[in-house]
């Protein structure tokens, strides 16, 4: 077989010199759903969820961040793997509950819930509603809410984009530590069952040594805990975080190593302190759904802008992934009909949309790619789509999932129908 991506998801596979996913090859699924296209390997999904659920307890819950990608049809493959679903909106709410997730797998988060959103937790009966803030307490309460986590702040630093850390000392998410022992108090108080804490650091984290550091601050914070209060965490939700890799050679850990170190540590700091031990909750998204997906685009213009920047532009761009643009992520692609041919120059992949700023890989070495050509982006399968708009009226892309020669379209492609659709006449 020809060298191929690493990055790419486990099904992909080279067939005379042509990149194919699921079995299908990427022009055919070009040909047939349209570019660009989102396509999702269900072997990558699978194994992912699987490596969570075998490396956790058998009391645990894995929930998958539904932010990463919200879709109802991998949310029902979630749920029949036996994860939950971790939402931060009505709306997330809304796609848990339509994937057939239930309720009592549901986890709430929202750094600013609005009475709807709390009402509408309530009516679904979720298992746990996440207290970030001190309000949270008696308005979870009167909407009729029944167990709660609180979420706390550590003040830990994590090695990410400045975006995406959320434990260090201001951030907008959870209390910090004195007014999270006030909020378990108050939770207590007006007769929410206060399960157990929370703590999410930080997104794309490529070792385990800041959640690791995570667990041991809170097992001395339950401690505290228990020496304020007289109550000790029964649930302990360790977020997610874990990051993938985007381009050869960038390593993130194996999901089984990851919680299996977290579960080793926290284990230890619990038996430290004399804690009880917790049931444990994950939620991972980017590291559940990230690796899946490839992103197809169809090249059009190739222009040589200047001696050392020729662009190729593809048909997509920012309004389908804006986080090179965020986070500076730095992508690989290959040309899918050239899979392994040499490269014969650098290019600067950008999209269509009307800024400079609309690159989706700064100089890139590729084999010569020419208008009609198909470019396939790698590890696109979280905060892409799930972050895109329609700047520049451009309907967004659809997304199919592909497994042994299948296809199925799990989100139609946007048209310009659809957009106007919105609109008024004033
Ligand atoms: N739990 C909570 C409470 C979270 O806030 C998040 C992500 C997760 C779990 C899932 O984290 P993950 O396993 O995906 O790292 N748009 C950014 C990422 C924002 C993450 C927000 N919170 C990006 O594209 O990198």
């Amino acid at each position: 077989m020809r060298r191929m991506l690493d990055v790419l998801p486990e099904s992909a596979e080279v067939r005379d010199g042509a990149l194919a996913v699921g079995g299908l090859a990427a022009n055919e699924l070009a040909d047939r759903f349209g570019t660009p296209l989102v396509v999702y390997c269900e072997q990558t999904l699978r194994s992912d969820a699987r490596a969570y659920v075998d490396a956790a307890p058998a009391d645990a819950l894995v929930a998958y961040s539904v932010k990463a990608f919200p879709n109802v049809a991998l949310i029902r493959l979630f749920a029949g793997l036996g994860l939950g679903a971790d939402v931060s909106t009505l709306g997330e709410l809304a796609y848990a509950l339509r994937g057939g997730m239930t309720a009592d797998r549901i986890v709430v988060h929202g750094n600013n819930k609005s009475d709807d959103e709390l009402r509408a937790a309530a009516e679904a009966d979720v298992g746990l509603l996440v207290i970030d803030a001190a309000d949270d307490v008696p308005r979870a309460a009167a909407a009729g809410v029944r167990s709660v986590l609180v979420r706390v702040t550590p003040g830990i630093d994590v090695d990410t984009h400045p975006a995406i850390g959320t434990g260090y000392t201001g951030s907008k998410f959870g209390l910090p530590p004195d007014d999270a022992i006030e909020a378990i108090r108050r939770a207590r108080e007006v007769g929410l069952e206060a399960r157990g804490l929370h703590l999410h650091l930080g997104s794309q984290l490529l070792d385990a040594q800041a959640p690791r550091m995570g667990v041991d601050w809170l097992a001395g914070f339950a401690a505290e805990c228990r020496a304020a209060l007289e109550w000790t965490p029964a649930v302990v939700d360790v977020g997610g975080g874990l990051g993938i890799a985007h381009v050869d050679g960038e390593r993130a850990p194996a999901i089984g190593d990851f919680v299996g170190a977290l579960l080793a540590r926290l284990q230890h700091a619990w038996r430290l302190h004399d804690l009880p031990p917790p049931r444990v909750l994950f939620e991972p998204g980017r590291s559940l759904v990230g690796r899946a997906a490839v992103t197809l685009y169809r090249v059009g213009v190739v222009k040589r802008a200047s001696e050392s920047t020729t662009y190729v532009a593809v048909d997509g761009g920012m309004s389908d992934n804006p986080r090179p643009q965020l986070y500076g992520v730095r992508h690989a692609a290959v040309v899918t009909s050239r899979v392994g041919a040499e490269a014969d120059g650098q290019y600067t992949v950008c999209g269509k949309h009307c800024e400079s700023g609309d690159v989706l890989i700064e100089r890139i070495g590729l084999p010569a790619p020419r208008r009609g050509d198909l470019l396939a982006v790698p590890a696109t399968g979280a905060y892409t789509l799930g972050m895109g708009s329609n700047y520049n009226g451009v309907p967004r892309p659809g997304v199919v999932l592909v497994s042994r020669g299948e296809a199925r379209v799990i989100r139609r492609r946007e048209t310009v129908d659809d957009l106007l659709a919105l609109e008024t006449n004033g």
